[in-house]
């Protein structure tokens, strides 16, 4: 399945602004830059910052200010890519269809790349163009998100302890809802708060982006056994190789698909509310667990 149309011009705008936000190549120390903006534009398809923008579509035409949290969720995620391939943690050597950030500059530079990134996110929240309430706000779940509890990097450490053993489903899920549905949930729910959406509203779509971000990583894990290092950009069969917690391990490829699509459902269940207005957030969820790249 192909990604919806608006994806295209969304992927332009989002490369544009981060583009824009980011140190220019030249600027010294440059190594550092290059290492940055090499992993930045080696060609991720955007669905953080593309979920950001179109839940602050929902609730303000002038999606201008959300491309401040777009970018800075990509630039947290990218970050994670980069200190996720490192040969102590997945040790992958392809992503995003290119040698690994420290295959290409060396160990030093990707750590130092993927902190330079994490904390450019923050500096570029700072920088919205809202008020300082809306920007705390973001701070606040995009930190959140990212951090130890039931965040990205608790999730990445409980996926790492669990390598090579035997996971019961309930921990499965608290790996996947940690590691990636905490920061695609991030990516929905500050679009909403920088758009000022009421508090009701930004709850709502935090259960959206929860169940939408635990789809992602179901996926994920599916596309590892399913498809060919060339079409994912990054090595297949992985998670097997290294005896990873994933959906298909412990629930068989059959079942994650299903989990997958009831995931789906009950994501876009909760845009009733939205109508016409959250159709672009639908074709996302559709396209999410239709995905094979
Ligand atoms: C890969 O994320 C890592 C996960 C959290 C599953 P993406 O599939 O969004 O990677 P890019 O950004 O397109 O490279
Ligand atoms: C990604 O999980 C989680 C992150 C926070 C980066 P994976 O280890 O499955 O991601 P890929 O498959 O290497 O992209
Ligand atoms: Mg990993
Ligand atoms: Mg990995
Ligand atoms: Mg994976």
């Amino acid at each position: 399945m192909k990604p919806p149309l608006f994806f295209e011009e969304d992927r332009v705008d989002v490369d544009t602004s981060l583009n824009r936000l980011m140190p220019v190549e030249t600027a010294p120390p440059s190594s550092i830059h290059q290492a940055m903006r090499y992993s930045v534009f080696a060609g991720g398809k955007r669905i953080r910052p593309i979920l950001c923008l179109e839940t602050s579509r929902i609730f303000h035409a002038d999606v201008a200010p959300a491309h401040y949290p777009a970018c800075a969720i990509e630039f947290i995620h990218t970050y994670s890519l980069i200190h996720d391939d490192l040969p102590a943690l997945d040790n992958d050597d392809l992503r995003r269809g290119k040698p690994t950030s420290h295959k290409k500059f060396g160990e030093a530079a990707a750590i130092l790349a993927g902190d330079a990134l994490l904390t450019l996110a923050f500096e570029t929240i700072a920088a919205a163009p809202v008020d300082a309430g809306r920007r705390v706000a973001m701070v606040a779940e995009i930190s959140t998100a990212a951090g130890t509890t039931n965040g990205m990097v608790g999730g990445q450490v409980a996926d790492l302890e669990a390598e090579g053993k035997h996971i019961d489903p309930e921990m499965l899920e608290y790996i996947h809802r940690s590691k990636t549905a905490a920061l695609i949930r991030a990516s929905i729910s500050s679009g909403a708060l920088c758009a000022g959406a009421p508090t009701e509203d930004v709850a709502r779509l935090r259960r959206f982006g929860e169940s939408l971000g635990l789809l992602f990583q179901v996926t994920d894990d599916i596309l590892d056994v399913e498809e060919t290092s060339a079409a994912l950009g990054k090595t297949a069969g992985k998670d097997a190789a290294q005896q990873k917690a994933t959906y298909p391990a412990v629930h068989g490829l059959e079942r994650s698909h299903q989990i997958a699509n009831d995931l789906a459902r009950k994501a876009i269940d909760e845009l009733a509310p939205y109508g016409e207005r959250a159709s672009r957030l639908r074709d996302i969820a559709e396209y999410l667990v239709q995905r094979r790249a």
